[in-house]
């Protein structure tokens, strides 16, 4: 069942336009002059060219043709009624699937011409992000680069994990921001290189929910990093107690995925990286210290995921 539903949800536009097309395949099938219907087979076509772009558009105008050149000769009367001119339906035929190819190509060059620009600009503002991320960072060497390097390690394990590359995008987007609530927090307390007190604790793990706070007030493209963002530092699923009377059982309740790969991603870039008070460690001891809180605090399947992009790829191994 979880795997229709995950199939449903990553072919959903196909699926669409698939349904449209049986739809009018029957209609068509069931209707005794089928001339009056050819131009229900507009629907699939921008439907495809829509959702899918131009090749797929093209795709389905042709195959739109060649189910109407099948209805064509398996029932003739259906076209050539009593009293019609044969030229004339065979010319209309043909004027038919010329216009269903134009369509077809006009609404997929449209389509692919609106993702470009749509591409073009989530680019833009994920390089507005790192810039922001790299000038927050600027003002304290330990943490120079930290987040963008996070950004990039959270981005591998979530395309290895398999996520879809708006759901890819949103965790690095919020991987970019992860500690942006950081900003309201005294550089006293940020900096403090001896043992924090319980206040202070208190105040620096505040800062998940300020930062989650601080991106929440943008909205729009920033929207799905809210919760990655509120969640980067609690334990991959967080025990609940349910309304029950005596209150012992207990369910658990996974924190967003996004969250998750960056508690992975964030954990092993501050293993790995000097600190004021202690040298950073080899990454293999990293991820060994990662591997041991498999199943406890992080999630098992964002550090499988992770163990792959550290063996596959050598830059995460300087
Ligand atoms: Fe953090």
């Amino acid at each position: 069942m979880e795997k229709i539903k995950e199939y449903t949800f990553k072919h959903f536009e196909k699926i669409i336009v698939v349904s449209i097309l049986l739809g009018i395949v029957l209609i068509t099938y069931f209707t005794p002059y089928k001339m009056g219907f050819l131009n229900f087979f507009y629907l699939p076509i921008i439907a495809a060219g829509y959702f899918l772009g131009k090749r797929m558009a093209v795709l389905t105008a042709v195959s739109c043709i060649l189910i109407v050149a099948f209805f064509l000769l398996l029932f003739p009367s259906s076209f050539f009624t009593a009293g019609t001119n044969k030229t004339y339906i065979i010319v209309s035929l043909a004027a038919w699937s010329s216009f269903l190819i134009l369509t077809s190509a006009a609404i997929g060059y449209l389509y692919e011409e609106k993702e470009k620009k749509i591409k073009e600009l989530r680019s833009a503002y994920m390089g507005i992000l790192e810039i922001l991320s790299k000038y927050l960072e600027s003002a304290d060497r330990y943490t120079q680069g930290h987040s963008v390097r996070v950004a990039h390690l959270s981005e591998d394990i979530a395309r290895t994990m398999g996520l879809s590359p708006v759901e890819v995008e949103n965790v690095r987007a919020a991987a970019l921001l992860h500690d942006i609530g950081k900003i309201e927090i005294s550089l006293d307390v940020l900096h403090k290189a001896a043992a924090l007190t319980d206040e202070e604790k208190e105040l620096m793990d505040s800062h998940s929910e300020k930062g989650a706070r601080i991106i929440s007030l943008v909205g729009g493209v920033l929207k799905e990093a809210v919760p990655i963002v509120s969640a980067h530092h609690k334990y991959f699923f967080e025990t609940e107690k349910p309304p029950s009377e005596n209150g012992t059982e207990h369910t658990r309740k996974e924190v967003p995925l996004g969250a998750a790969i960056i508690a992975v991603a964030d954990a092993y870039d501050a293993m790995v990286t000097d600190r004021p008070y202690r040298a950073g460690m080899q990454p293999w001891q990293a991820f060994e210290e990662v591997e041991k809180g498999t199943g406890k605090q992080f999630h098992p399947g964002a550090v499988k995921a992770f163990k792959k992009v550290l063996s596959t790829q050598h830059k995460y191994r300087k």
